[in-house]
């Protein structure tokens, strides 16, 4: 079965073409951090506007490298939740008008559930469940007990900013570009971990849930507390250094508390903060006997491969689409059934 993936959540324009549920044939993704690096993050209306200009490019780009025609594609699936809704609009109508003028199935994607999927098409055998998934990305920070690919039972999540995020908004504290993350990996390479006591927030009653939006605040008043002047390059790193930290060792703590208190040796990733190669080793580190399956690194950040793959099995049990007055929804929870 060749599948189409489209992904429009955010501020990537994505089109993949996958057979089955993990043989990739292209996947082409068309970033537009160019133009919200001016804004440190976002801009809605201009993220719309470039899904619009660059969908068909993509699509046929993601055609040719495959090698297929739109004759050839069986399915036809797209990410229709959570984003932001104009940006999600451009994907779904795009997927709708496929499917209505090609006359093939179409099934609509949760961006969050088909980041954990990338994990599980990363790799040649199949996933014993149940196990724990982790998606930190930057809209999300979510625990789940996976209990089948397409059964989740939700175990925390952010109550304010999403962990990717933090990131982002501490590296425009330090004058970085966005994507804040890999430039805040970068430099706290170089810097002290110990120079700075950062913390993520804990909640006391609801031990698995995150909290980033105080860590960001501690930053900021750190960045503050030097001055005026701009932050010399070793200030800068050990910053970095001590932020990415406080925010590693949170996540890692919460999620191993999480396998060990719901019985799980596997734990699998997903999420563009996954990308890290600094998360990757602390977690390897700190969890010894656990079974880490980390989506490839083409797969952790957004894109349309994760999309397509999760819809073949979506396919499979539903033995049928979408029907085509399927909505967006800019928030839902994929552990909840849409
Ligand atoms: O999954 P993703 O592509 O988009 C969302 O669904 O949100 O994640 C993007 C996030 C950004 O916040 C970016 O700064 C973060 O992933 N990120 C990283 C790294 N690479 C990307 N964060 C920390 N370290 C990295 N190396
Ligand atoms: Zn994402």
């Amino acid at each position: 079965m060749i599948v189409l993936g489209i992904e429009t959540t955010c501020d990537e324009t994505g089109c993949a073409i996958v057979k089955g549920g993990k043989e990739i044939l292209s996947n082409v993704v068309a970033s537009q951090d160019d133009i919200h690096d001016r804004y440190g993050g976002v801009f809605p209306e201009l993220a719309c506007r470039r899904h619009s200009e660059a969908m068909i490019p993509v699509l046929d780009e993601a055609l040719k490298k495959a090698g297929v025609t739109l004759q050839d594609i069986d399915l036809i699936s797209v990410a229709h939740a959570p984003g932001l809704i104009g940006a999600l609009l451009i994907g779904l109508n795009t997927a709708k008008m496929l499917s209505l003028s090609l006359k093939k199935p179409m099934i609509g994607i949760h961006h969050v559930e088909a980041h954990l999927y990338a994990a599980l098409m990363s790799q040649k055998e199949d996933v014993i469940f149940p196990c724990i998934g982790a998606v930190f990305s930057g809209g999300h920070t979510t625990l789940v007990k996976m209990h089948d690919i397409g059964h989740y039972e939700l175990i925390g999540e952010t109550i304010d900013d999403a962990i990717g995020e933090a990131f982002d908004k501490t590296a425009k504290l330090l004058g970085l570009p966005y994507p804040g993350g890999p430039h805040i990996e970068k430099i706290a390479k170089e810097g002290d971990i110990s120079r700075f006591t950062f913390k993520a927030g804990k909640i006391k009653e609801s031990p698995f849930s995150f909290s980033f939006s105080g860590l960001k605040t501690s930053v900021y008043y750190a960045v503050k507390g030097l001055g005026e002047a701009p932050l010399e390059h070793s200030i800068k790193c050990d910053i970095a250094a001590s932020f990415q930290e406080a925010a590693f060792i949170d996540v890692i703590s919460k999620t191993l508390k999480a396998a060990a208190l719901h019985g799980c040796q596997t734990i699998v990733f997903g999420g563009g903060v996954t990308n890290s190669r600094t998360l990757r080793e602390k977690f390897a580190a700190a969890s010894p006997g656990y079974k880490l399956i980390w989506p490839n690194y083409g797969l952790s950040l957004d894109n349309a491969a994760m999309i397509a793959g999760l819809a073949y099995h979506r396919y499979q049990k539903q033995g049928k689409g979408d029907t085509l007055d399927l909505e967006p929804y800019p928030r839902v929870s994929f552990t909840l059934e849409i």
